[in-house]
């Protein structure tokens, strides 16, 4: 079975401490549905009060227990449920877990590659680095945390990568180089990332600026960076006259869903742009969450994709139709 298939209760084997706030969680499957791809997410539903919500997850795979399911959570501070109940997991508990595609299927064409992540988006680099040495491809990786604290897979891939390994550490001062980086790709490169939406927008720009392929580009986000810290806000939905508010523990497109609202998504991830709002007016309160936007429609405040992105606060009123839904520009 694909793992775009996956849809069943699984039951925590085991939970390891890797850092002070970043925990492996295995999860026992029945035998026989894991064929999870290099980098896969999957999606475990959490309760919320009568409900759910549902968190994603990238599928580690540090060459052990194949057989068993593998996150790594970081415990986030400022968590409102997600992080914080993935944490208070033990082993026999049980949950709920479909898989949600893979936004960084690996490709095999080209030859050299370099994996770029940022802090716990390293997760699923773990299984990319993995397939390509098997399959024999040049692979680089800069690996950049804050802190040794959080290098939670630093041995785990100097052990697939060895000198194909750089571990920079914010706090012994190891910067990342990026322009010294973008300059030395090639056409024939192919980047994979996963990091802050800092990181992210640097290197989408520097890419863009050397006029390199767009399709050897390949990038997933963390659903929590943002600008601002993560507050409640409110959202009138211009169609039905529906007056929301997005709890901070909740997203807009999940609650324009739960309303009844009609709207189209995807990724669920930022990446896809098909949950992309219109506002009725620019809005300078919008946090966005996403790496679909292009810079000068982020820049002009009027849209944002609801499945990431949210205000740092007040009130904006949305359209859910006539939107060219997918479409940067
Ligand atoms: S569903 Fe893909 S960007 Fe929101």
């Amino acid at each position: 079975m694909k793992a775009d298939h996956l849809d069943l209760t699984a039951t925590v084997a085991e939970t390891v401490d890797l850092t002070p706030n970043i925990r492996m969680i295995r999860f026992a499957v029945p035998q026989g549905v894991l064929n999870l791809e290099a980098g896969a997410h999957v999606t475990f539903d959490i309760p919320k009060g009568d409900g759910k919500m549902t968190r994603s997850y990238s599928v580690v795979d540090d060459g052990k227990y194949p057989e068993m399911l593998s996150i790594a959570v970081k415990l986030e501070p400022a968590s409102k449920g997600g992080s914080r109940y993935m944490w208070s997991l033990r082993a026999g508990d049980e949950i709920h877990v479909s898989a949600n595609g893979n936004a960084m299927p690996p490709t095999f064409s080209a030859s050299d590659y370099i994996l770029l992540a940022g802090g716990i988006g390293v997760t699923p680099m773990t299984g990319m680095a993995r397939t390509l040495i098997r399959t024999g491809k040049t692979v680089r990786m800069i690996y950049c945390v804050r802190t040794s604290d959080e290098a939670a897979f630093a041995e785990v891939l100097d052990q697939v990568l060895g000198e194909g390994l750089e571990l920079l550490c914010d706090s012994a001062g190891q910067k990342l180089d990026l322009l010294r980086l973008l300059d030395s790709i090639g056409p024939q490169t192919v980047l994979f990332m996963c990091g802050p939406q800092g990181l992210m927008e640097s290197v989408r720009t520097g890419w863009q600026e050397r006029g390199l392929p767009v399709q050897n580009l390949r990038y997933e986000t963390f659903a929590n960076s943002g600008n601002f810290p993560t507050r409640a806000f409110q959202v009138t939905v211009a169609e039905t006259g529906r007056k929301l508010r997005i709890g901070a523990d909740e997203n807009l497109l999940d609650v324009l869903i739960a309303s009844g609202h009609d709207v189209l998504f995807d990724c669920r991830r930022g990446e896809c742009g098909l949950c992309k709002l219109q506002a009725t007016e620019p809005c300078t309160n919008i946090d966005h969450r996403d790496v679909f936007l292009s810079p000068s429609e982020r820049a002009r405040n009027d849209c944002l994709c609801a499945c990431v992105s949210r205000l740092s606060g007040g009130h904006i009123t949305v359209h859910i139709d006539g939107i060219q839904h997918g479409r940067s520009g």
